[in-house]
């Protein structure tokens, strides 16, 4: 695929078929992925490919986390309130997925449904975890850096018929995810990608998403 309709057709996936992804297929994009730019080459990134049974574990485990209302505890700390006009972008993703399921802002039943259904990680067979080094010197440039081959990694598979959602929620309860991966205490965990073949009729798959114009974000300076 041409790279401008990878980037403007790439979308976060929020249903996905239950197929596994195989296994060469991901060893293929993450090998391309590696060329990813980063802070002098550095390449801080640590990624560990979760299926099968340890990735149910620790679904199941990240749900009963919030189904008993644990508060996050992020190893990075999450905004926790946007101002204008990040705040209008932010509460149009909500609406945007609620009305593609047909979920009334009133319909607190279905909301919490669909917020358990996310720290499921929408059924993806895959989950990609991306750590950095607990030592780095500058935990802003390393997470720079993970957004880098993150995005590369969400491209890649859009070009190779994957679907993938970057998912906060994976890393709000770090130790839930601890608790299934190796050697992770030296480690900070930034961020998850789910990754699956996407059910491509489901709405919540196709809502519209809107971008800000050139002039809200761009300032020419000539
Ligand atoms: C750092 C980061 C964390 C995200 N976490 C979540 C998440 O936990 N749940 C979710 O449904 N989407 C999550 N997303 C997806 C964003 O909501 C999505 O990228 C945004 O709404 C733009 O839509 P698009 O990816 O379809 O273009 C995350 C995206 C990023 C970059």
């Amino acid at each position: 695929m041409d790279i401008a309709e990878v980037v403007r057709e790439r979308r976060s996936i929020r249903k996905f078929k239950p197929d596994p992804v195989p296994e060469g297929l991901l060893r293929e994009i993450l090998a391309a992925a590696r060329w990813s730019p980063s802070w002098g080459n550095t390449q801080p990134w640590e990624l560990y490919v979760l299926s099968g049974e340890p990735l149910d574990r620790f679904k199941t485990a990240n749900c009963a986390r919030l189904d008993e209302g644990s508060a996050a505890a992020p190893d990075i700390r999450m905004p926790e309130q946007w101002t204008e006009p990040l705040k209008k972008r932010y509460g149009a993703v909500g609406k945007g997925v609620l009305a593609a399921l047909g979920i009334a802002r009133d319909d607190t039943k279905g909301r919490t449904e669909q917020t358990r259904t996310m720290f499921r990680l929408f059924d993806a067979p895959c989950l990609i975890a991306a750590c950095i080094d607990k030592r780095s010197s500058s935990l802003e440039y390393a997470m720079l850096d993970v957004g880098l081959i993150t995005q590369t990694i969400c491209l890649l598979a859009h070009d190779r018929g994957l679907g993938t959602c970057i998912m906060a929620c994976a890393v709000f309860y770090p130790s839930a995810l601890r608790a299934v991966l190796p050697d992770t205490e030296d480690k900070l965990l930034a961020v998850g990608i789910a990754v699956g073949y996407p059910e491509r009729d489901a709405p919540i798959n196709g809502f519209a998403r809107e971008r800000a114009p050139l002039e809200e974000t761009v300032v020419w300076v000539k």
